[in-house]
């Protein structure tokens, strides 16, 4: 069974157990006020679920909170209630708007998310709602397949490298191409060392696992783009550091999530085929591990990278600008309308904005720019866009290479999005995810690890261009 599903009745005999409600004020109707008044007066105050067991067993409402967020998380606390009585289904009334009827629904649909392939006794979630009114048919389906995507996201963050290596991550891609409907081309480690993609096989070059580099493209019969979107995703399948080791405990231990920005594409391209949204798009994925071996780059290199600029290397550690910018300048021969690039670029981002955000930056238009905010504040995966004035230039100029991999210490974000910035020649938009992909403490329905950031900002925006 699915973890989740959404189920449309069209039985009206249907005894509905679950009501989510814009006003108590109908609920006066029903008897069940004086055994119950204490608890309902408090549930109201507080918009906490307010529920109680009668013959027909559990029958419980919900009052709708005032932000689309907090309607999430209300259907997170539908899931934790569900887990704690045992139950699997509801038969679900939803009387609230439109737009918080389907947060609900992605609250409770996000919420029932969990990785348990490594654990022996496994404690899966599984919860149908019959839903007898409040959404449509198709916005059922659409939802059900948004967040079975970022499912899909979250799962390839989740699992560790000793799983997912560069080349595993290409099977895993392929497996979802053939079942979504999108298509794949992986170069492997001799075609990317033909094609002379120097960022990816510096970053590679401690390692003895081999890189890939992933094409992904899925095109509409009826794209409304004729030049596609680019979505580039970072793939650094683990970041040591290199030889610019990070510490562990605490700054290594999560780096498996160092993938999230690709992680977050090949999830909105399973989205974006399963909805056959029409667009033509094409994903590109750098997929490497940054290692300290024998042969690792060491500060001080000077690489060349795919597009015959010339990088000196003075952190290893820096190395996702690397992969990035060969991606980037492939990314030219699309001659691509926008390309949006995800990345876990920099501990900069995550401690400018924490884990509440993500930090963007950009030449594209202001409106493309305020559009993806839009969309970013719809879905809650917010975003703040920091400044690329010329004047941070200086800080990534070297004294024997076009440029270097690492600024100062100050805005760390921004000189790695300067450094990304040298091989575009095109609307771009770059979005550091470090602060928000993976989160140590579990937290609502976004869970603890990965939180699956980005498919539901770009699902949004790639949607809403798909309908202009
Ligand atoms: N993968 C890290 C960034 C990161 C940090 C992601 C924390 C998630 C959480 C990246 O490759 C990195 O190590 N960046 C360095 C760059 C520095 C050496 C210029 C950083 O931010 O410290
Ligand atoms: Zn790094
Ligand atoms: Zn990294």
């Amino acid at each position: 069974m699915k973890q989740f599903q959404i189920l449309l009745e069209e039985n009206p005999e249907i005894k509905q157990n679950l009501f989510f409600l814009d006003s108590w004020d109908h609920l006066n109707q029903i008897n069940i006020l004086q055994d119950y008044q204490k608890i309902f007066i408090e549930a109201h105050k507080s918009r906490k679920l307010f529920y109680f067991h009668n013959e027909q067993g559990i029958q419980l409402y919900v009052l709708a909170a005032e932000k689309l967020d907090a309607v999430r998380k209300q259907g997170y606390e539908i899931v934790e209630l569900s887990k704690k009585e045992a139950l699997k289904s509801w038969n679900v009334s939803l009387q609230a708007s439109q737009e918080k009827n389907i947060a609900l629904l992605e609250g409770v649909g996000l919420s029932c998310f969990s990785f348990e392939k490594y654990k022996s006794t496994k404690k899966t979630t599984e919860l149908a709602l019959h839903i007898t009114s409040g959404v449509e048919k198709s916005e059922a389906s659409e939802l059900e397949n948004i967040i079975a995507a970022t499912g899909i996201s979250k799962t390839l963050v989740n699992e560790p490298h000793s799983f997912l290596n560069a080349v595993q991550y290409s099977k895993e891609i392929k497996v979802l191409a053939d079942q979504f409907g999108f298509q794949l081309e992986v170069f492997d480690k001799a075609k990317i060392e033909a094609e002379k993609m120097g960022g990816i096989l510096a970053v590679n070059k401690g390692s003895i696992q081999h890189p890939t580099f992933n094409i992904l493209s899925y095109q509409s019969p009826n794209a409304v783009n004729e030049k596609p979107i680019v979505l580039v995703g970072k793939g650094v399948m683990y970041d040591t550091g290199g030889l610019s080791l990070k510490p562990t405990p605490n700054s290594m231990d999560m780096m498996k999530s160092d993938m999230a920005g690709s992680a977050a594409v090949v999830g909105v391209f399973c989205a974006v085929a399963q909805q056959k949204l029409p667009l033509n798009i094409i994903g590109l994925i750098p997929a490497t591990d940054n290692r300290p071996g024998l042969d690792a780059v060491v500060p001080g290199d000077v690489i060349t990278m795919y597009s015959g600029k010339t990088v000196e290397v003075l952190n290893t550690d820096a190395e996702g600008r690397l992969v990035l910018a060969d991606a980037l300048h492939f990314a030219k021969r699309y001659q691509p309308e926008l390309v949006l690039d995800l990345a876990t670029l920099t501990g900069a981002a995550a401690r400018a904005i924490g884990p509440q955000g993500i930090a963007c930056m950009g030449n594209a238009s202001e409106e493309i720019k305020n559009t993806l905010k839009a969309s970013g504040e719809k879905v809650h995966e917010r975003m703040v866009e920091f400044p690329l004035w010329d004047e941070y230039e200086s800080m990534i100029k070297s004294s024997i290479a076009d440029i270097k991999n690492i600024g100062g210490a100050d805005a760390g974000q921004t000189t790695a999005a300067l450094f990304l910035q040298h091989f575009v020649d095109y609307p771009w938009v770059h979005f550091d995810i470090a602060g928000a992909a993976f989160s140590l403490q579990a937290d609502t329905y976004k869970g603890k690890g990965a939180t699956g950031v980005g498919v539901r900002f770009l699902y949004d925006f790639l949607k809403n261009r798909s309908l202009r």
